[in-house]
């Protein structure tokens, strides 16, 4: 490790604060690309071992912040890949007095959007333009292209354009990094690819279940399905993870899914996207769904009471696997236009609750590639947004209006089936209620005004009277 004395010329064009697996990953692939790379990381052991690895590229390791800071050129491009939350907060304190005016900061993990608006604010203050990049894509998308989400102070996105484009996935030739807006922006959009995310896991759970209990296919008769799945519409990169963890075994044979202690861990986006969803009174109940699939699946203890006082038997499935498969196949494709519709409608409420002005074409454009829900369907999204901006419902556009039609018996089917045989399936459900109610042209909400009225003197319009127009009923 060199750390130069402060009279030499920068030696770096680009800076990294945090080394853990995403921030090493990310560093190489800017090395990759030819940027000249200050890393700082908390721990200066980790530091040290990192550019000693590295010593034949052009990273440079620092153990004092003052010095990796003077080491960047102006004006400075400081990514912190450390842990969400006061820790980011903590990191900008130490930094902000090393800094000058006109340097970037970069917040590349996954931090709370209402956290980076206030921050984005807070160091405009101080002359020093922040911005909050959702980055997705794992340790292997940091490492040879994640998809990148920036937003904040837009007068930084001529600073990092070049840096953030050539480090992200492609599509055609187009990067899938794009500048979102103002503010929270960026870390927001990121929070619904994790929410949908989350929804995609789910329903490929369910898949799995009815699979499992239903049809009793072992994990590795399971795999061939899910890789001819990923040959078709369902074609994403968690249909072809989810092949190969089912195909993995231990040593003595059994498949390691199996062995695997079924309670789901969670870091929080899609908790936010949940809270932020009822904030903006929009609909996302296949992603609540998966949220709370995962808190009951975390109910260990509880769970294994209650199946010994209420019992955990299923009805067998009566119906051949063909066809049981072929209504999960489009009971999965459904769900999937459902989630990703209901992502889209809170994407679009929060664009004009923010004035944020969101290109909803551009956002499903570089979740193509590079990020955990990439998939040809967001090929035909993106498409879909492209042909019609202002798109109020992915379910209005012409093609996945048929698309839905088509996959809905299916999805009907595979309901019905799991409830008659006491199979969970929390996010199927959620989409056919949404999809049921949606296209509903009367709902029940009447009766519930009128209840309103009947307790609290709520009041109600009528459908005889304009919109606007309040009536109050003595109902006793
Ligand atoms: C990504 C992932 C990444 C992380 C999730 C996991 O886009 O690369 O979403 O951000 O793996 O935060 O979230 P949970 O731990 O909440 O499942």
């Amino acid at each position: 490790m060199t750390t130069p004395p402060r009279t030499l010329e920068p030696a770096s064009n680009f800076g990294v604060i945090g080394l853990a697996v995403m921030g090493q990953n990310l560093v190489l692939n800017l090395s990759d690309h030819g940027f000249r790379v200050a890393v700082f990381n908390r721990t200066a052991a980790r530091t040290d071992a990192f550019a000693a690895q590295h010593a034949d590229r052009s990273i440079t390791g620092f153990r004092d912040l003052d010095l990796f800071v003077a080491a960047i050129e102006q004006p400075r491009r400081i990514l912190l890949m450390i842990k969400a939350g006061q820790p980011v907060d903590d990191q900008i304190t130490d930094l902000l007095p090393h800094l000058a005016p006109g340097d970037v900061v970069i917040d590349g993990g996954n931090s709370l959007f209402t956290d980076t608006a206030r921050r984005t604010v807070e160091l405009a203050d101080a002359g020093v333009l922040f911005v909050g990049a959702g980055i997705s894509g794992g340790e292997e998308g940091a490492r040879y292209g994640p998809s990148i989400m920036p937003g904040g102070d837009v007068g930084a996105w001529p600073i990092v354009e070049d840096a953030l484009t050539a480090i992200a996935a492609t599509v055609d030739g187009e990067p899938c990094c794009g500048w979102i807006g103002p503010g929270g922006s960026g870390h927001y959009v990121k929070m619904i690819h994790n929410g949908i995310e989350y929804g995609d896991m789910q329903i490929i759970a369910e898949a799995y279940d009815i699979m499992g209990r239903g049809l009793s296919m072992s994990a590795p008769e399971m795999q061939p399905w899910f890789e001819r799945w990923n040959d078709g519409r369902l074609d994403s990169y968690l249909i072809e993870i989810t092949a190969d963890i089912l195909g993995h075994t231990e040593d003595d044979g059994t498949p390691t899914v199996d062995v695997i202690v079924d309670a789901t861990g969670q870091k929080g986006t899609g908790k936010w996207t949940v809270a932020a969803s009822m904030n903006q009174s929009t609909p996302v109940s296949l992603i609540a769904e998966s949220v709370y699939a995962r808190i009951v699946s975390a109910l260990l203890d509880e769970r294994q009471e209650a199946a010994s006082a209420l019992g955990d038997d299923i009805e067998p499935l009566t119906d051949s696997v063909d066809q049981v498969m072929a209504d999960l196949h489009d009971a999965l494709y459904a769900a999937k236009i459902v989630s990703y519709a209901q992502g889209f409608m809170l994407l679009r409420s929060a664009s004009e609750e923010y004035g944020w002005d969101l290109d909803l074409s551009m956002i499903a454009g570089l979740w193509r590639a590079g990020c955990i829900i990439r998939s040809r369907f967001l090929t035909e999204i993106t498409a879909a947004y492209r042909k019609n901006p202002s798109l109020t419902n992915l379910l209005l556009d012409d093609y996945f209006t048929h698309q839905i039609t088509q996959a809905m018996p299916g999805l009907r089917r595979t309901v019905a089936r799991a409830a008659r045989a006491g199979i969970p399936v929390p996010a199927y459900s959620a989409a056919l209620s949404f999809f049921d109610a949606f296209r509903s042209r009367r709902l029940p909400a009447n009766l519930t005004q009128a209840q309103r009225d009947y307790f609290g003197a709520h009041t109600y319009e009528r459908t005889d009277a304009p919109r606007g127009e309040w009536f109050h009923t003595n109902w006793i």
